[in-house]
């Protein structure tokens, strides 16, 4: 397989699990420490060695690619006032990877939104991440399906096993596990109930895939919660073409849900040395007048 240079990164989704935090902010762009939430997964592709990141967004979401822009009042006042190191951080986060854009002008669902970055990608295998997804803990998230799909010349995506209740909140697959943690995928289905649910490997936002793809997406119809579900597009690619598995290492935090957003937010402030003795301090005073 060719090396993986794009990612697409749909980010066009209201964000209702976010209300009302996300009422005038994209969910991406809440912050977890001192970065939000986007930034982060655009880090990860980066460490994965992506160098082009297509979002795919709606009107409401220029502020997400202004992210990974220059700033040059804020750089001009920044230099003016001799905020070196602070002009240093904004300017290394629009510099830190290149930045396309697509409109997804009605909100059709996952696999209608990779639809539309189509004319973006060329002939070329591309990741995709879906942007509530945080990964972190040794090898970058995208690098672990980059690896596998290099290594079997095949599409890969992500699974990481849920508990039983969570089964239905996911796409789960079916699959023969051919070497540790890593399974050829026989079938996938998306968020089936829990009795009909084939095991509890859940796709957990990441997949390294090849454009026919998109031939697949053009003839799905729609599924489940009357969406364009990426996941039967896969479903019908694994069965004509193969595709593999990989469960993912490392912590995962759904950023839509607020018990895994303020962990995420405890276990970036504990990785600064400067908060991280005052921080325990604080949540041992919680757990007391809690
Ligand atoms: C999407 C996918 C689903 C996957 C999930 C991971 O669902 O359709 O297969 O398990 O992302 O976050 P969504 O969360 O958009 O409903």
């Amino acid at each position: 397989m060719k090396e993986i240079r794009k990612v697409i990164i749909p980010v066009a989704g209201w964000g209702t699990r976010s209300l009302p935090a996300s009422k005038n902010i994209p969910k991406e762009m809440l912050p977890v420490y001192n970065k939000p939430v986007i930034q982060y997964v655009v880090e990860e592709a980066i460490k994965s060695g992506v160098t082009d990141v297509v979002f795919v967004t709606n009107r409401d979401k220029s502020v997400i690619e202004d992210h990974f822009d220059y700033n040059l009042q804020l750089e001009g006042v920044l230099e003016r006032s001799g905020k070196l190191d602070k002009l240093k951080t904004v300017r290394d986060v629009a510099e830190m990877v290149n930045i396309m854009s697509v409109r997804q002008k009605k909100q059709l669902g996952l696999g209608h939104a990779v639809l539309c970055a189509r004319p973006l990608i060329t002939d070329e295998p591309f990741a995709i991440m879906v942007g509530d997804d945080l990964m972190f803990g040794g090898v970058p998230g995208v690098q672990q399906l980059i690896d596998v799909a290099m290594r079997e010349n095949m599409p890969v995506i992500g699974v990481m096993e849920v508990p039983r209740d969570k089964v239905s909140r996911y796409g789960i697959i079916d699959g023969e596990e051919v070497s540790p943690g890593v399974y050829r995928i026989k079938d996938m289905v998306e968020k089936p109930d829990v009795d009909k649910a084939p095991s509890q490997l859940a796709i957990v936002g990441r997949y390294v895939l090849t454009p026919d793809v998109f031939d697949y997406l053009e003839k799905v119809t729609p599924g489940v919660g009357g969406e364009i579900q990426l996941t039967d597009a896969l479903q019908a690619l694994a069965r004509d073409r193969g595709m593999m598995a990989v469960k993912m290492t490392g912590i995962r935090f759904d950023a839509g849900d607020w018990a895994d957003y303020l962990s995420a937010n405890i276990y970036f402030g504990l990785q600064d040395e400067s908060l991280r003795y005052g921080l325990l301090e604080r949540l041992k005073q919680f757990v007391q007048f809690s």
